[in-house]
């Protein structure tokens, strides 16, 4: 069989090469996608002419088998380029016929007013700032990832003491010495470094600590740090004040009452937690000097003289500090009893809690 001349099943070789210009033209002038794949499933598909006339290559004497398989191919690869061209070109075609047609009409109202907003941690962290600024104190931020000096060594935290190992300290591989710090007292150190004293200061920010997450631990949660030194006298009294006046601003009653209790800080002398009178109202949490039970709230006490020399202050400075979970008396004061609620990102919650998303 003369597969050029005579080709009983299906187009001659002759015919297909004449017919590539016109398949070529039809192609370039499809309109849409599906004209394109009906065409290319027509000429180069399974069953389409081209490959059939492949098919019959088969009974081709070997020697024009080469021949007429090079000129197939060539018609083959011509069509496919011109596919793609025109491909191409629809796709074109359809992005801007939709940047045409999909113009953004930014004078239009839009559906809600949500345009997101302030975290209630932010919105909490912002308003202790604002009210310790206000009040004279050097408000100030410390790096997250400390070293160990700063987060032990100098505040007298022994190198046997418990809280330095892994099960409660984060620290990074291959940077020896390095960690998440687990406190924010580190900044007391940072700061009396640099201000040395007379200084009052407060820092709120983010500590880290190798907690299981559950309920009441999260492995990051923020705490408000005070530091208040001078070469004066101050005193423990004036530390419990203080603390009144806080929380009288955070929980905003008229009167707040403070107890110590003496606990251990290595780096104060004497060391106490304090607690804070509350009431139960319809389910919630009121702090208020009339309450029968007391909450703990956090830790306090006077500047160890250990700390003092270990940043360079000299002799004869008092001071107080004073610690406390940002994140506990949020939950406090809004009635939030699992702390996971606070860091993951339910909508309904956040804004509930008035940050709109
Ligand atoms: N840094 C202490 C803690 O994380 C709290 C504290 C701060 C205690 C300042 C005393 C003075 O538990």
């Amino acid at each position: 069989m003369e597969f050029y001349d005579n080709y009983e099943f299906g187009m001659p070789l002759k015919e297909i090469e004449a017919n590539l210009e016109h398949w070529e033209k039809t192609i370039l002038g499809a309109s849409t996608f599906q004209e394109l794949e009906r065409l290319k499933a027509d000429i180069i598909g399974r069953s389409g002419v081209v490959t059939s006339a492949f098919k019959l290559l088969k009974d081709v004497s070997v020697d024009k088998k080469k021949e007429l398989g090079e000129k197939l191919n060539k018609v083959k690869s011509a069509i496919e380029d011109t596919i793609a061209q025109q491909h191409q070109k629809l796709a074109n075609y359809a992005v801007s016929e939709r940047l045409k047609n999909e113009t953004l009409d930014i004078t239009l109202p839009v559906e809600n007013d949500h345009f997101g907003g302030l975290h209630i941690i932010t919105q909490a962290l912002r308003k202790i700032r604002d009210y310790y600024s206000a009040r004279g104190f050097l408000v100030l931020d410390g790096p997250e990832i400390e070293t160990e000096f700063y987060n032990f060594d100098a505040l007298n935290i022994p190198k046997h003491h418990p809280a330095r190992q892994s099960q409660d300290t984060f620290y990074l591989k291959g940077h020896d010495g390095m960690l998440l710090r687990t406190q924010t007292s580190c900044v007391q150190i940072r700061a009396m470094q640099k201000y040395g004293v007379p200084l009052r200061m407060v820092s709120i920010g983010k500590t880290y600590r190798n907690d299981q997450l559950d309920a009441t631990h999260s492995p990051m949660f923020h705490q408000i740090e005070g530091l208040v030194v001078d070469k004066n006298p101050i005193n423990i009294g004036h530390l419990k004040s203080e603390l009144r006046k806080f929380l009288e601003f955070f929980f905003e009653t008229d009167s707040a009452t403070v107890r110590f209790r003496p606990s251990f800080f290595p780096f104060t002398e004497p060391g106490m937690e304090f607690d804070c009178r509350y009431t139960k109202k319809d389910g919630r949490l009121i702090i208020s000097s009339d309450g029968d039970k007391w909450i703990e709230l956090g830790g306090a006490g006077m500047v160890h003289p250990n700390v003092f020399k270990n940043c360079g202050v000299g002799e004869g400075a008092y001071g107080f500090a004073f610690g406390l979970g940002l994140d506990r008396i949020i939950m406090l004061k809004y009635g939030i009893t699992d702390i996971r609620n606070l860091f993951d990102t339910d909508q309904r919650w956040l804004r509930y809690y008035g940050t709109c998303a």
